[in-house]
């Protein structure tokens, strides 16, 4: 494996055509905690590396708030362009600084990757790894193991609105939700895909069409047209406010959940809760064969920065879902296993009732990945 920092004009140009097995990874650290758990996850890299022959190439790029208080530059001109043509992967930290206000340096990178490569699918798995770690009384491992299909390109997160008479006492603020017809069923599509292939038997669509008329209609007539083409897969439908209750009061109903990208976010930071924390929950924002964006569903936490108290898990997590996509199944399990295996043995951080540094993390999962 091989490791280098890059701006975005002078990255190494890409050897994918020479090299087809090498991987090439465009690591982004981020805000707040966001360096401090990336680079246990690349640590951990470097080790399947070496036990499972994952070849990889890391690109560093320093996009985040402090480049943005310093140049004004948030996403790069021709970042977008680079990221598609000359990476397989992009592993992300958080990004989100008190010091910029509504984080616009947050939506230009974050929101700018996500749309910008057209990354319609947030996948969100919701798993506990441990029964000790859920705060649902009597909930067991069985209990809770589904996964959440976000959309990740539209919905509220269109940045469609606009302000009258701003700063009157008359001010009118709309915001707008943007449903098409192609943005929603390609997620339904592949939640669907995704149970088939999983051995998974239901899908269960969250949304909230008994007051959202329009955007609501479309998700149910779509859902209900998508689901006649899966037979073998029951096909559920919930409120999105019952959801968030059952997720807590019911959780082992769940196989597959598909929801837009608003309700998907709050749903995915419960079923974080559920499963121990923020601090455990991994990402993916996935276009199926192309460049995608694999990140830990927390934030950049400013409180916890450089205190060594953060989490690494999830990010760590998240690196066994990229090197899945990228096609290195055993090397991911091997790290889903020696993660397990850590928190078994109570190699945590405190916010799992541990007593270790986010590096002690880092350095027990390395030393339980072993080789082939
Ligand atoms: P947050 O996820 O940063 O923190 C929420 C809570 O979870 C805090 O109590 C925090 O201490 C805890 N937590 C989060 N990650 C943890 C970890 N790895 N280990 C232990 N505890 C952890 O959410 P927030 O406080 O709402 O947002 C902080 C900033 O992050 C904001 O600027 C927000 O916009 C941004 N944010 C970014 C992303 C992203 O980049 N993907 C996601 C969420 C929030
Ligand atoms: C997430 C985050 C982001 C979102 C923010 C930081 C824009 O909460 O990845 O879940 O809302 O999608
Ligand atoms: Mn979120």
């Amino acid at each position: 494996m091989s490791s280098s920092g890059a701006n975005c004009e002078d990255a190494p140009k890409s050897d994918l055509n020479m090299s087809p097995d090498k991987k090439r990874i465009a690591v982004v650290p981020g805000d707040g905690i966001g360096p401090e758990v990336i680079a246990q996850a690349v640590r951990v890299l470097e080790r399947v590396s070496e036990t499972h022959g994952a070849t990889l190439e890391l690109v560093h790029f320093d996009w985040g708030a402090d480049k943005f208080l310093r140049e004004g530059v948030s996403l790069p001109a021709g970042a977008l362009e680079m990221l598609l043509t000359e990476f397989n992967a992009i592993l992300a930290g958080a990004f989100g600084d008190p010091r910029i206000p509504a984080n616009q340096h947050a939506e230009e990178i974050l929101l700018g990757m996500r749309r910008g490569l057209d990354l319609y699918i947030n996948l969100r798995p919701v798993r506990l790894l441990d029964q000790r770690l859920t705060p649902l009384r009597n909930a067991t491992v069985e209990d809770i193991d589904f996964v959440v299909f976000r959309e990740n390109t539209e919905g509220a997160y269109c940045g469609a609105g606009g302000f009258l008479k701003k700063g009157t006492a008359e001010e009118i603020a709309t915001q707008e939700e943007l449903n098409t017809r192609r943005g929603v069923e390609r997620i339904i599509v592949a939640a669907f895909e995704y149970a088939r292939a999983n051995g998974r038997k239901r899908v269960t669509m969250a949304d909230k069409s008994n007051v959202q008329r329009f955007g609501g209609d479309l998700w149910q007539r779509v859902f209900k047209e998508v689901a006649a083409d899966y037979a073998e897969i029951e096909a559920n439908h919930q409120y999105v406010d019952a959801m968030a209750m059952f997720m807590v009061l019911d959780p082992a109903q769940y196989d597959v959940i598909v929801s837009n990208n608003l309700f998907g976010d709050i749903l995915t930071d419960l079923g974080a809760a559920i499963q121990g924390g923020l601090g455990l929950a991994a990402s993916g924002n996935i276009h199926p064969g192309r460049v995608s964006l694999f990140e830990p569903v927390h934030g950049s936490a400013p409180p916890l920065a450089g205190t060594g108290k953060a989490n690494p898990v999830g990010a760590i997590l998240t690196s066994a879902m990229m090197l899945e996509y990228l096609g290195y199944k055993k090397a991911s399990e091997a790290i889903e296993n020696a993660v397990s295996e850590a928190i078994s043995n109570d190699e945590m951080t405190r916010d799992l009732g541990g007593s270790l540094s986010t590096e002690q993390v880092g350095t027990a999962i390395c030393s339980r990945i072993m080789g082939q």
